[in-house]
């Protein structure tokens, strides 16, 4: 009854604000994939004339698979972090020779894809397959540290556990899909690291940090 009042209330803020960015008019996994191995370490605003310029050059997962490094590097000018797109074109043919072209609907088959961790796993299940599975990033441990007041400290990987488990515990099961790109808006505009809007977030009411006003302190970050 709690749990849906709360899922109920993160999926009527993202009817009403979610970003409109060009990867959420897609169907095609494999556009979603690539956006989400931009968004890794860049910026949405940055991330959009390199979506549009990619998808355009290569609309299809074999139009890439098979192009010459150098003018894949030469697409990512700018972008940085290079190895990320060297492991997606490795994963790209991967995907084309294990599993037919086809981004897999199981979690233990995406992982053994090339440059798709945890993270990856969960957004592509929960955004083009509709399947729950937590997508932990930045967002949810800012957005999930402060609603539960996590100890644990995010910089030691095995917290990462934690997060997921009250992600699994907690998201919506038939709207994994909104649920999820949900967390990224309201992490990306109202659960700020600095300043957070909690005035303006539709699951304050449900937030430790809020009502015992230890915003400040979440998520818990120390260091190794
Ligand atoms: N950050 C990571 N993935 C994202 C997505 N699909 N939409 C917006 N921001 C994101």
């Amino acid at each position: 009854e709690e749990i849906s009042k709360f899922q109920e209330s993160i999926l009527s803020w993202y009817e009403k604000n979610a970003r409109v960015l060009p990867w959420r008019k897609t169907s095609n996994p494999y556009h979603v994939w690539i956006s989400e191995v931009m968004l890794q370490q860049t910026q949405v605003n940055t991330v959009l004339p390199y979506y549009d310029k990619f998808v355009k050059t290569y609309p299809t997962i074999q139009d890439f698979a098979f192009d010459s490094e150098d003018k894949v590097l030469k697409m990512w000018e700018g972008l940085g972090y290079y190895s990320r797109v060297r492991n997606f074109q490795a994963g790209c043919r991967q995907v084309i020779e294990q599993f037919g072209g086809e981004v897999p609907r199981d979690k233990k088959q995406l992982l053994s894809i090339k440059g798709v961790g945890d993270y990856t796993a969960g957004a592509l299940l929960s955004i083009c397959y509709n399947i729950p599975t937590p997508a932990v990033d930045g967002n949810v441990f800012r957005i999930y540290g402060r609603l539960f007041e996590v100890e644990d400290d995010i910089s030691k990987a095995k917290s990462k556990a934690v997060y997921e488990s009250l992600v699994n515990e907690t998201m919506s099961q038939s709207n994994a899909r909104e649920f999820n790109q949900a967390l990224m808006d309201l992490g990306a505009t109202v659960c700020l690291y600095k300043n957070p809007k909690c005035v303006e977030c539709p699951v304050n009411q449900f937030c430790s940090a809020n009502k015992n006003n230890t915003i400040e302190k979440f998520p818990v970050k120390l260091g190794k």
